[in-house]
């Protein structure tokens, strides 16, 4: 899917919103770095982005062709700091009534309520586009993402002990939570 350009204020910030385009690929695969360095709560590390510019362009070009699925660019006064995302979790007619989302932005750009209003928006997208719930799955000690999923509704509905395996031996759990939209 596409979404068009829109601009929102934020704290004094012009926040631009849109999706990705082809031309993104290389900007997208620094910031796949950069934030896998950046936090524990993400799925790896940096040294296992593998992919090239050539294998995220056709991600983008997937993206946007595809009709349940949209990823959303955010720039703060014109600077990229991060996207989110949803996808349909499968096209058969038992669950395609589900939309995963993910989000991630840098470091530097969090705490300022980009992430609230990144995800309001996605949400309206994924109502209007039918889906019945919104899911994902965070980090256990993740407090600050699961206190914005817990205010947009999201509730936890299930956990996977020990999930992630840090390299100093530290396991974390992953927590499954869901918003129905109806
Ligand atoms: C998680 C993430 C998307 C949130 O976006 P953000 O822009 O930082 O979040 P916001 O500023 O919109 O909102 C954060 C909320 O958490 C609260 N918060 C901040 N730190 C907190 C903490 N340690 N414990 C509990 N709540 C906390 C804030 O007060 C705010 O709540 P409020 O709006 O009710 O005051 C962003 O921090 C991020 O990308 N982090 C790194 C990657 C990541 O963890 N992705 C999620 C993977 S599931």
């Amino acid at each position: 899917m596409i979404l068009k350009e829109e601009e929102h204020e934020l704290r004094g910030k012009k926040i631009l919103l849109r999706s990705a385009r082809e031309d993104d690929a290389d900007m997208l695969l620094d910031y796949l770095k950069t934030i896998y360095g950046e936090t524990p709560f993400l799925t790896g590390d940096p040294d296992e982005v593998r992919l090239t510019a050539e294998d995220e362009a056709a991600y983008i070009r997937r993206s946007v062709a595809a009709e349940d699925a949209l990823m959303i660019l955010a720039f703060v006064d014109g600077e990229y700091a991060g996207n989110c995302s949803f996808h349909g979790l499968s096209d058969r007619r038992r669950t395609k009534h589900r939309a995963g989302i993910g989000i991630a932005l840098y470091l530097k750009c969090t705490g300022f309520g980009l992430g609230r209003l990144l995800l309001q928006r996605l949400l309206q997208i994924v109502r209007e586009q039918g889906y019945e719930q919104a899911e994902l799955i965070v980090v256990s000690d993740n407090a600050r993402a699961i206190h914005l999923y817990e205010s947009l509704g999201f509730r936890a509905c299930g956990r996977i002990p020990r999930a992630s395996k840090y390299a100093d031996g530290t396991y974390s759990d992953d927590v499954l939570m869901v918003l129905p939209l109806e």
